[in-house]
């Protein structure tokens, strides 16, 4: 399944390597990855997102707030036929987790370290691995779908890992996401800018849009500063910003999420 990110050869499993017929190798981590991320095409030392993101995330998730949308998830690659998925930006593996449980085959790719570690002690049936979604090492052709949810994605590459006739299920925010989260922090809120989403991914063709809504109760500021560290607002927000959300001590608001699906087409 795997490319050699070196010289874009198949990997060949041996024992606990991938090797490629040049004779890059790759280790699988005893945790049950495989860095396939090249540190001279890493930007940082650290890449995406940091254990403390990583792990607010996961209690956050593991709580089931987000199950809606895991559920419609699971549904339109039942739906859509959907077989062998990728999760590009799998984060700490929650959504992969949930389709590999439908009975998806998926594999799960993340460009943080941290990110990929906590996946493994998810699910240590999924081929999970340290990578970028700008080039993916994947055999070209080899899923039925893509899953992106709240991350970048990139047309060339999900256009030569999907096959022709396969899907992208893009999850990201609608216009109406988290209303009181936002109220919570800044003194006017401004709408989501209208999403430029559709020119993400011009090599595909629009199949449908599927909108999801859902209250989001947390009653301690610790699941508000978790879901808070999920959303791009903890970046763009001060500490006292942050402070005001978080003394209300719990949160009462609802979640809006767009899901966009894609199908590749012959060419
Ligand atoms: C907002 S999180 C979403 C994670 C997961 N999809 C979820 O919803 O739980 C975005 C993720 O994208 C990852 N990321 C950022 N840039 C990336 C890249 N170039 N390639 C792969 N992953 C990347 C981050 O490490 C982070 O885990
Ligand atoms: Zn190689």
């Amino acid at each position: 399944m795997y490319l050699c990110p070196v010289c874009k050869t198949p990997l060949e499993k041996q024992a606990s390597t991938w090797v490629c017929e040049n004779r890059h190798s790759f280790d699988i981590a005893k945790k049950g990855y495989v860095n396939l991320l090249l540190s001279h095409k890493m930007k940082s030392k650290s890449p995406g997102d940091s254990k403390m993101m990583i792990q607010a995330r996961q209690a956050f998730l593991s709580a089931g707030y987000y199950q809606p949308l895991a559920n419609a998830v699971v549904k339109l690659a039942r739906e859509y036929g959907l077989q062998r998925m990728l999760d590009a930006g799998c984060g700490e593996g929650y959504y992969t987790a949930e389709l590999a449980r439908s009975g998806v085959q998926m594999a799960g790719l993340d460009i943080s370290k941290d990110g990929i570690q906590a996946a493994c002690k998810r699910d240590k049936s999924i081929d999970w691995c340290i990578g970028s979604v700008n080039d993916l090492p994947y055999l070209s052709g080899y899923f039925d779908g893509v899953l992106s949810v709240f991350c970048r994605v990139d047309d060339a590459e999900f256009q030569r890992v999907v096959r022709p006739g396969g899907v992208v299920v893009f999850v990201g925010p609608g216009d109406n996401h988290l209303p009181n989260l936002r109220a919570g922090l800044y003194e006017t809120v401004r709408p989501y800018e209208k999403s430029k989403q559709a020119d993400y991914l011009p090599s595909f063709e629009p199949l449908a849009d599927v909108s999801i809504n859902f209250p989001v109760r947390l009653d301690s500021s610790e699941q508000v500063h978790n879901l808070l560290c999920m959303t791009p607002h903890y970046w763009s927000t001060n500490p006292a910003q942050q402070q005001r959300l978080l003394s209300q001590g719990g949160l009462c608001d609802s979640a809006d999420i767009q899901i966009r699906l894609y199908r590749r087409l012959a060419n």
